[in-house]
């Protein structure tokens, strides 16, 4: 089996084409910057005739952009690949082209061309920009590509514009981490840390607001480790960068995702006091209450030290809306050490927070730990942690009964005549209204409150 493990930059070019010519389905398992990643991809192979479907059966190109930091993700996506490339030749009477990327591309790039031999293409989140050569080598040439390199910001040089559909948008201001906790996987398959250097941050988000957006969402793995450099070399840090977007004319929400306790500096908690662009709500994951499990987890930091960057928020902005993930069940976890997790959420009383059973990564050093946790109590521990955080949210969310908050509109629902958008806070919000208001700011007083959201009425103007 030939498998080409480096690509050359060469002359293996698509040709652009006015009219759509071809479909492609891009399907994503992971996070916001994996799903980010997949809009790229859309938007680069759109001026080569793909055409973005729903349906895989009709596609003539399937990407899988997978993720890996959970389960048996790799095994996912083999069921999937198999059954897509069945019933996708079934109803076409042809081989689908099927190109895997995302972090299981990188991690498990080799071993997936070995197993599966329908997959022609197989790419990491660094390499994607490439895709368009890629294809061609493979119409070309009748060879598999593989590109799992981790080349530094060539990605972003090399993808186009982008295109932003309504008020709001995601920026990608850095990528990578040099963290290395003990269970995730994300410094193996998205790299070292990259910061962009500022003046592209800053011309992206001049060129989307050019194109009517109103809110960015700076977006990393770690985006307040950023430290990318200004036109004059110097180099920025996450609250100068913020303070800078600050000063761009149209841009009226500043929202980032996500943060790392050990990189909340005091210059970016005073700016949710100083900087009115910058929303209040804060990711900012703790995974653990025990410093126990903190240390074994190497998070670096102590649930002291977290809890102080949060009272220090709450002074400032009483209202903040605090967000986490959450780890149960890591290895050596015990009744007492998942109770502190218990009465941290308590404590904090998240807007939002994401939970999950730990889950043993290939290659991680916690995996090769002795001390694992059963599955039976890894799910009940979820289930109680998940009950308490929903409570709280609902708890939280209930301040804002009969408020009036300036919501940012983003799309209509699926019931006829509904609108959602965003509070500052990040709390979606339904409303009846025309959708001629998306992409605008309406004031929205809040009638209803429920677990995840909020229902409410547009506040009429004379
Ligand atoms: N950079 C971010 C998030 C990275 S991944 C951070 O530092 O917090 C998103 C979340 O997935 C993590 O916060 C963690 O809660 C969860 N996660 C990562 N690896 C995991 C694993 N092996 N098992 C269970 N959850 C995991
Ligand atoms: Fe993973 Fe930790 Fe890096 Fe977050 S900080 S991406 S959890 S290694
Ligand atoms: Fe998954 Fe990769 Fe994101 S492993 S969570 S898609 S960085």
């Amino acid at each position: 089996m030939t498998v080409q493990v480096q690509i050359q930059h060469d002359n293996f070019e698509l040709p652009k084409v006015d009219n759509p010519i071809y479909k492609v389905h891009i399907k994503s398992y992971g996070c916001q910057m994996n799903v980010y990643d997949a809009v790229r991809m859309q938007e680069l192979l759109a001026p080569f005739g793909y055409e973005h479907t729903d349906e895989y059966t009709e596609a003539d190109l399937i990407v899988l952009n997978t993720c890996h930091i959970r389960e048996k993700a790799d095994e996912k996506v083999f069921s999937d690949l198999g059954r897509m490339f069945k019933s996708n030749r079934k109803v076409r009477k042809k081989d689908p082209l099927i190109a895997v990327g995302g972090c299981v591309g990188q991690a498990q790039g080799k071993r997936i061309m070995q197993r599966a031999p329908q997959v022609k293409i197989v790419f990491g989140p660094q390499t994607y920009h490439r895709l368009p050569e890629y294809i061609a080598k493979v119409q070309r040439k009748q060879k598999r590509v593989v590109n799992i390199d981790l080349p530094k910001l060539e990605k972003f040089d090399a993808l186009p514009a982008q295109k932003p559909q309504g008020g709001t948008a995601f920026l990608t201001i850095q990528e990578g981490c040099d963290k290395f906790c003990a269970f995730c996987v994300v410094p193996y398959t998205r790299g070292a840390e990259i910061s962009r250097p500022a003046k592209d941050v800053l011309k992206e988000a001049q060129d989307l607001v050019a194109q009517g957006v109103k809110e960015v969402t700076l977006l990393g793995q770690n985006v307040n480790a950023y430290h990318g450099v200004d036109a004059n070399n110097v180099e920025l840090d996450f609250a100068e960068l913020i303070r800078r977007l600050a000063q761009v004319e149209g841009l009226e929400r500043i929202r980032f995702t996500t943060s790392h306790p050990n990189n909340t500096t005091a210059e970016l908690i005073d700016l949710f006091r100083t900087e009115p662009k910058l929303m209040p709500y804060f990711h900012l994951p703790v995974q653990s209450g025990s410093n126990r499990i903190l240390q074994a987890m190497n998070r670096n930091h102590t649930i002291e030290e977290y809890m102080d960057i949060v009272r220090k928020l709450k002074e400032i902005r009483p209202d903040i809306a605090m967000s986490s993930d959450f780890i149960v069940g890591f290895p050596g976890e015990t009744e007492e050490d998942f109770e502190d997790t218990l009465a941290v959420v308590a404590e904090v009383g998240y807007h939002s927070a994401y939970s999950f059973a730990y889950s043993p990564r290939p290659g991680t050093p916690a995996a090769a730990l002795t001390n694992q946790v059963d599955e039976v109590v890894k799910k009940e521990r979820l289930a109680m942690l998940q009950a308490l955080i929903t409570a709280k949210q609902e708890e939280y969310n209930s301040q804002f009964m009969g408020q009036t908050l300036p919501v940012l509109v983003e799309t209509e629902t699926k019931e006829e005549g509904q609108l959602r958008g965003r509070s500052p806070h990040n709390v979606p919000v339904n409303f009846s209204g025309n959708k001629r208001l998306i992409g605008e700011v309406v004031n929205v007083k809040i009638i209803e409150v429920r677990p995840n959201s909020l229902v409410g009425e547009i506040e009429l103007v004379d």
